[in-house]
């Protein structure tokens, strides 16, 4: 029974007199674009659509990359311009309202940490990550290899910069089994470290690490709206694009096939032209299977951007509903953009498209939605509805207000340090020590050491003693949350050559087998 028919239409937009413009609920896994200069009201749209997604009961991610998206947390009201707005469609009094918000942020200052472990994000985005060319990528795989032949945990960064300088101490020795370890390449996999450390980055990297079924929480029948204080990410624009491409690749990993209901998750990717901006083709490609294919998982996913044009063909293709907002014409480089953005909507024999682009007004946009059958709807000039939470930034109060009221508060907060392969790499390394010492002493009987008695127990880094959630408890998450991973590698593995063996899933494939 598809909720499609249930699930009332979603209204976007109208003009005095002029037709109503809904988006289909059950169409919004058929993706969408929000596009526009800066300044002409894409954010705001965003809210409206992820405040009326979350009153449906969809609940919704999405970077706040600038702070003022966070007051869909708060009820509305006071804001002049959009009461002008919900009087001039009719629209007034709005029914002011806040919706549920769940507020992130990796650094944990501005939300709840979100973090994920460097088995998670798989050789090939932290390729992406530290910069890497495809060779070093190899070499990076091959590192992930070596640690998962010898059930070496990469947890954090620690683990990795553990791991490289074990596989470089022993370049000759697995040169033979693994393929050539170029030391340079490792050489330029450290300084990458480096650097994404001075970016603060490194808190990406640890446990508990998020888990994705925590974005896709409903409460009293509405969606959690999940923002990711981005403001601070955003200032290093390749942690930022490739953090939230790991999410949606994490998202099309775990969730179940469904049907074409109303979405499980959408997914809004602001400041969408960083995904692709100089990403190697092969990278492109790879994007543009998780966005065909995630449709059937139930994920919506939305890209915000400038301009169309920021976006490669094959993925504009797919994103089936559009809201264009002005453009500016100044240049023939904007002019090309606008023909080109024109070019994209089903037209409308009433509507000069390409010469309206440019006279839009704030709020104002052309529309095209995906009717039941999946077309698209003739495009339509019309002013955006004004959102019933707050338009802007909110205060640290309030913020503060809202972290406190997460049932997922606990959760998160305090990270845990297992042993993983930093830790069992310098127990190896002071052993190798011990037997030296042993054999130049001339007596290696009745040693007092227990050789091999692996897996001491784990231990908490923070103090923490108010953890809600017991360290045993995340253990356990995590430890299962890695053998899955380790499981479906193993999958993965069947028929696969060297270098290929460790990926995972779609992005996994990217250099694989090369
Ligand atoms: N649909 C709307 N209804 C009322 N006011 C709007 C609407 N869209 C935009 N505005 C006004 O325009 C301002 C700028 O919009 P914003 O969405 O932040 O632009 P952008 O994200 O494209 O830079 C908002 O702060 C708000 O005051
Ligand atoms: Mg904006």
């Amino acid at each position: 029974m598809s909720t499609a028919s249930t699930t009332p239409p979603i209204l976007i937009g109208k003009r005095p007199g002029g037709p109503e413009l809904h988006l289909l609920p059950g169409m919004a896994n058929r993706h969408g674009l929000v596009a526009g200069a800066t300044g002409t009201g894409k954010t705001v749209t965003l809210q409206l659509l992820a405040e009326s997604f979350s009153r449906i009961g969809v609940p919704v991610f999405a970077a706040d990359v600038k702070g003022d998206l966070a007051g869909i947390s708060q009820a509305g009201g006071g804001n002049p311009k959009v009461e002008a707005r919900a009087q001039e469609l009719g629209l007034a009094p709005l029914a002011y309202a806040a919706a549920p918000v769940t507020l992130w942020d990796v650094d944990g200052t501005l939300g709840q940490p979100v973090r994920t472990t460097v088995s998670e994000m798989g050789p090939l985005l932290l390729g992406r990550l530290l910069d890497l060319n495809e060779t070093q990528t190899g070499v990076l795989t091959l590192v992930f290899k070596v640690a998962d032949d010898e059930g070496l945990l990469l947890l954090d960064l620690k683990d990795l910069r553990a791991m490289l300088e074990d596989v470089a101490s022993r370049a000759k020795e697995l040169t033979t089994s693994y393929g050539r370890v170029s030391t340079a390449s490792v050489g330029a996999i450290q300084r990458g470290l480096l650097q994404l450390e001075e970016q603060g980055a490194d808190r990406l990297f640890g446990e508990p690490a998020l888990d994705v079924q925590d974005l896709m929480r409903v409460a009293d029948g509405r969606g959690v709206v999940n923002l990711l204080a981005a403001e601070k990410l955003y200032r290093s624009p390749r942690v930022y694009a490739t953090f939230l491409l790991w999410l949606l690749s994490e998202l099309f990993e775990q969730l179940p096939e469904v049907g074409d209901h109303k979405p499980k998750l959408v997914f809004f990717f602001d400041e969408a032209h960083l995904l692709f901006a100089d990403a190697p083709d092969a990278l492109r490609d790879k994007i543009e299977q998780v966005v065909r294919l995630i449709r059937s998982k139930g994920v919506g996913v939305w890209f915000v951007t400038q301009s169309p044009t920021d976006l490669p063909d094959v993925v504009l293709g797919q994103l089936g509903n559009r809201v264009q907002h002005a453009l500016r014409a100044f240049t023939p480089r904007d002019q090309k953009a606008v023909k080109a953005a024109a070019e994209t909507f089903r037209t409308n024999p009433g509507l000069d498209v390409k010469q309206t682009i440019v006279e839009l007004g704030v709020g104002e946009a052309l529309l095209s939605f995906l009717d039941a059958k999946g077309m698209p709807s003739p495009v339509e000039r019309a002013l955006v509805c004004p959102p019933s939470s707050r338009v802007g930034a909110i205060t640290a109060d309030e913020r503060t207000r809202v972290v406190q009221a997460s049932p997922l508060r606990g959760k998160y907060e305090h990270a845990v340090d297992r042993e993983s392969a930093y830790e069992r790499l310098r127990e190896r390394a002071q052993r190798a020590t011990d037997d030296e010492a042993t054999a130049s002493r001339g007596s290696g009987a009745g040693t007092r050491r227990t050789r091999d008695a692996d897996a001491p127990a784990p231990r908490p880094r923070s103090s923490g003693s108010s953890q809600r959630q017991s360290v045993g408890e995340a253990m356990m998450k995590s430890a299962a949350r890695s053998a899955s991973t380790v499981l479906a590698r193993e999958g993965s593995k069947l028929g696969a050559k060297l270098g290929a063996k460790l990926v995972r899933g779609i992005l996994g494939s990217l250099f694989g087998g090369k």
